[in-house]
């Protein structure tokens, strides 16, 4: 098993890239104050993008924002699934900007238990949280990117998206996320606006999941990593985010309706079964 190192959360683990295919972008990216989202935001100021982001949290914002290194940086408190709110902070990024080139679909995540626990609120929920956002923040920014001839659009699905594993109502919304870049891609290419999904396998965050999972059970851990991970480790989040911002470049503009999965080959998307 390969050792991966962690660092503490809200330290910058990585520097700019070296190279220049975001410089100057306007973005606005859903989720920044942790996990991918916030090395998102890390890579993408460090790289000279004028970067907007929310979260529920106003404090975890403010950190983010003290311990970044631009002052491009636009934040607002939010939460994504409250009815007008996501539509007012993209337009408000895009006031300030003086327009958008791209956004990054990055809140996600699952409410409710394995199927037979998980109730219709569970599903509602898990829907909006991932696919709703999703579709909300890409027609909101769409006029901005047309007005801008063009921009690029990253929606962040899953390893669940696209292979099975509990909890059922998470996969079958990052499922549909894969679907609606596809979809998405082939509707405002004429625009020039590419849409891509990106899946991450199980990414390993300080304090999360497959992180505690590593400190609290290592033998399962172990054992995780021997079935499913060839690569010896689960993806890390700046691994991700790099891909993120080459698909926010210009340089990747030969790829739209893609889906890419940063996972390092990995089977299963958790010890979970099925
Ligand atoms: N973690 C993994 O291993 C993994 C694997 C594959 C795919 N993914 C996908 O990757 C994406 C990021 O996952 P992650 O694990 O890095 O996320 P995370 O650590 O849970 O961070 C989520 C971020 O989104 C914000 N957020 C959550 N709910 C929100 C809401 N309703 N409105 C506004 N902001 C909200 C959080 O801040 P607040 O809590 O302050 O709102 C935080 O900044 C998700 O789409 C997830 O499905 C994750």
């Amino acid at each position: 098993m390969r050792n991966v190192s962690g660092s503490p959360a809200g330290k910058p683990r990585h520097g700019a890239t070296g190279w220049s295919g975001v410089r100057g972008k306007r973005v606005v990216v859903t989720g920044g104050t942790r996990g991918l989202g916030e090395q998102i935001v890390r890579l993408l100021a460090a790289e000279g993008a004028r970067v907007a982001t929310c979260a529920r949290t106003a404090e975890d914002l403010a950190a983010l924002a003290a311990s970044v290194d631009t002052a491009e940086l636009f934040t607002d408190a939010l939460d994504v699934t409250e009815p007008g709110r996501l539509e007012s902070f993209v337009a408000t990024s895009a006031k300030r900007f003086g327009g958008l080139d791209g956004v990054v679909a990055c809140v996600g995540g699952s409410r409710g238990g394995r199927f037979e626990r998980a109730e219709a609120e569970d599903w509602a929920a898990t829907w909006e949280m991932n696919v709703g956002h999703t579709a909300r923040l890409v027609r909101t920014a769409v006029p901005h990117l047309r007005a801008a001839g063009g921009g690029s659009v990253v929606v962040i699905s899953s390893i669940s998206g696209w292979k099975p594993g509990p909890y059922v109502q998470y996969g079958v919304a990052k499922s549909a996320q894969i679907q609606l870049a596809a979809s998405l891609a082939r509707e405002l290419g004429p625009n020039g606006i590419r849409v891509n999904a990106v899946s991450p396998g199980s990414m390993l965050i300080p304090g999360r999941r497959w992180d505690r999972m590593r400190r609290d059970d290592p033998d399962g851990f172990a054992a995780f990593v021997a079935a499913e991970l060839p690569g010896g480790a689960p993806v890390a989040p700046e691994e991700v985010a790099r891909v993120v911002a080459f698909l926010l470049s210009d340089l990747s503009s030969g790829i739209s309706g893609a889906h890419l999965p940063v996972d390092r080959a990995q089977n299963a998307p958790s010890p979970d079964g099925y």
